[in-house]
């Protein structure tokens, strides 16, 4: 990998790339072209470093597991900052520092940070190569588990070069923060947990991080560029840059197919929403995954909103996937993927917890220890995950890379509630809808995070990856709406109340299908629905019951609306606007928005 043509003229480039070198000193430079030669090389590699274990090819062929230091398992969302001109853009929630005070932090831990390593240069396209909502990032990284990373989360190499031209592109500046000295021998999973800094310059479209080697930290294509910069140019541009997934959901014999986003906190079933299985007595219905993660939705000539997937693959939450919770998860990633932090079994193959009914009687957990069912920790990390392409889910759509991305009917948000929240309801238009958004969240486990019961408010999922002012962001949803045509109907859901005994009132996973197929035909104007105090909502009749046995007043309990307890959550929700009108942010129509529903919870009283 020594001398190599430069596969790019764009004098930005090249500026940047001597610029980066002669700051970080590595011993080498390596252009990626994305070929299957480079991967196998790079593969090889992180064999021979001891970072990557080559799983049993009989069972996972062209598979590797990683373990990763045990100090660097996770997003850092306290290390994450927005580093954007004026505080005031970056909003209260997120950590804000001055973009001159934080060049100066990185530029000295970056001077002489890649000494003894190579240093690879990676072009990416976030979306479709060529599709006008695609956006081209060029990522410099020290570590070689990144880019073979990048070669699956996205589409990387030589055409991308070709399709970059001399354009611009996101600055992308990754380093594990380990130097090595000259003969010293690098470890398996170099990082540097005390300096690490996920930073983020919106106005000049650039990212820099320092010391973490994990997922999201240093993988810069997916929560830094496509959500959180991303953010930032959708506010600019007029579109929207989600942390949403996307599903087609046809059925033949009515002759419709919707598509629909959805956006949910973490730990509500997102990628089992985005490769639903329905139930088989719903085998009208067919399920079609474009995304599991992030959506770019652009507003098209045709006044409907279109959504493209910017990711090329699966960075999945490993443990609690097996094939009776998510087949298709299990099935894209049968071969060519890089698991992290999974256990591994006797045969060279990979366990988590919940992969099956029965634990193994032996393993290496994720920190290369024996493992029994004895032993009291886990033998994969809870945030354990699996990199692998989104090419290999059985129910890909067929319009995953088409390049114009596709008309969103629906959009979905939810969080995991265990009282107070019904199954599903319509937002009465788009105002309302984004107010919905706006509050959403879920309830904080009394173990974990304080106060049962209490919700932690994460608008729209985008609480860690809002680029900018939330205020301002719900203002641009605002402005979006009031600009398209035909905009999506809003729903909400929440797969996960719980009746006084604590179990939970509603089977979710397949079962999720009888709700979206009442939501996609409302978009239709096929199903009816009853207005209630928080929305449209759907009656008994009106849901599919055939397979599952609910009864009329089970469902009335999952639908109730209590009212003492939704006008404690209105007075909780003004406590979640008041940060934003603090700084002048938030949006009268969403002031307004809450004054009505506690008007309409009054007037039910
Ligand atoms: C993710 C996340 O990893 O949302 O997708 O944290
Ligand atoms: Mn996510």
């Amino acid at each position: 990998m020594s001398t190599q043509k430069i596969p790019t003229t764009n004098p930005k480039v090249i500026d940047w790339v001597n610029e980066i070198a002669d700051l970080t000193e590595p011993d080498a430079i390596y252009w990626c072209d994305g070929s299957q030669k480079e991967s196998d090389a790079i593969n090889n590699l992180l064999v021979e470093n001891g970072t990557f274990i080559p799983l049993n090819p009989k069972k996972r062929p062209n598979s590797f597991l990683a373990r990763s230091n045990p100090k660097d398992v996770a997003r850092v969302e306290g290390r994450t900052f927005i580093c954007s001109e004026k505080e005031q853009d970056a909003g209260p929630t997120n950590n804000w520092a001055n973009p001159k005070k934080m060049k100066k932090i990185l530029n000295k831990l970056l001077k002489g940070c890649m000494k003894g390593r190579t240093m690879y240069v990676i072009a990416f396209s976030m979306g479709p190569l060529g599709s006008d909502i695609s956006q081209i990032g060029i990522e410099i990284t020290d570590s070689p588990y990144v880019v073979a990373n990048m070669r699956i989360m996205t589409r990387m190499g030589q055409k991308v070069w070709k399709i970059l031209g001399d354009n611009d592109f996101v600055k992308c500046l990754h380093s594990v923060g380990v130097p090595l000295k000259e003969g010293e021998k690098d470890v398996p999973w170099p990082c540097n947990p005390e300096n690490t800094y996920v930073t983020h310059f919106p106005e000049t479209k650039e990212i820099i991080s320092f010391g973490s080697g994990y997922g999201g930290n240093a993988l810069l294509g997916k929560k830094c560029l496509a959500l959180r910069i991303a953010s930032t140019m959708a506010r600019d541009d007029g579109w929207l840059a989600e942390h949403m997934l996307i599903v087609g959901l046809e059925n033949k014999k009515l002759k419709i197919k919707s598509y629909v986003t959805a956006a949910f906190p973490s730990a509500c079933g997102k990628t089992n929403m985005a490769m639903l299985i329905p139930p088989k007595e719903m085998k009208d219905w067919k399920v079609s995954t474009i995304g599991d993660d992030i959506a770019w939705i652009k507003p098209k000539k045709d006044g409907r909103l279109y959504a493209i997937n910017p990711e090329a693959g699966f960075f999945g939450v490993a443990p609690g996937t097996s094939p009776k919770t998510n087949k298709n998860a299990i099935e894209s990633c049968r071969a060519n993927t890089i698991f992290t932090n999974v256990a591994l079994t006797d045969d060279g193959d990979v366990w988590w917890e919940g992969l099956t009914d029965e634990p193994p009687q032996h393993l290496i957990d994720w920190q290369g220890n024996d493992w029994t069912p004895q032993s009291q920790t886990p033998a994969a990390h809870p945030n354990s995950r699996f990199t692998a392409p989104a090419g290999q889910c059985p129910i890909i759509d067929k319009n995953w890379e088409n390049p114009n991305g596709v008309p969103i009917d629906a959009f979905i948000v939810g969080g995991r509630l265990a009282t107070n929240a019904p199954l599903v309801y319509q937002a009465f238009n788009w105002q309302h809808g984004v107010y919905l958004a706006s509050i959403m969240g879920s309830e904080k486990t009394a173990a974990a995070e304080g106060k049962a019961g209490e919700i932690r408010r994460d608008p729209m999922a985008m609480l860690p990856f809002c680029g900018y002012n939330m205020g301002n962001y719900w203002k641009h949803w605002l402005e979006v709406g009031a600009k398209i045509k035909h905009k999506p109907l809003v729903f909400r859901v929440n797969w996960f109340r719980k009746n006084d005994k604590g179990q939970f009132m509603w089977p979710g996973f397949g079962n999720n299908m009888r709700v979206l197929e009442w939501i996609v035909k409302r978009t239709q104007g096929i199903a009816n629905a009853q207005e209630t105090v928080f929305g449209w909502s759907p009656n008994y009749q009106d849901l599919t019951w055939k397979g599952l046995s609910m009864s009329e007043t089970d469902f009335d309990d999952l639908m109730k609306i209590d009212i003492p307890t939704a006008l404690k959550e209105v007075e909780s929700q003004k406590e979640h606007y008041k940060p934003f009108k603090k700084q002048k942010t938030l949006p009268i129509e969403l002031e307004a928005e809450i004054i009505l529903q506690e008007e309409r919870l009054k007037k039910a009283q």
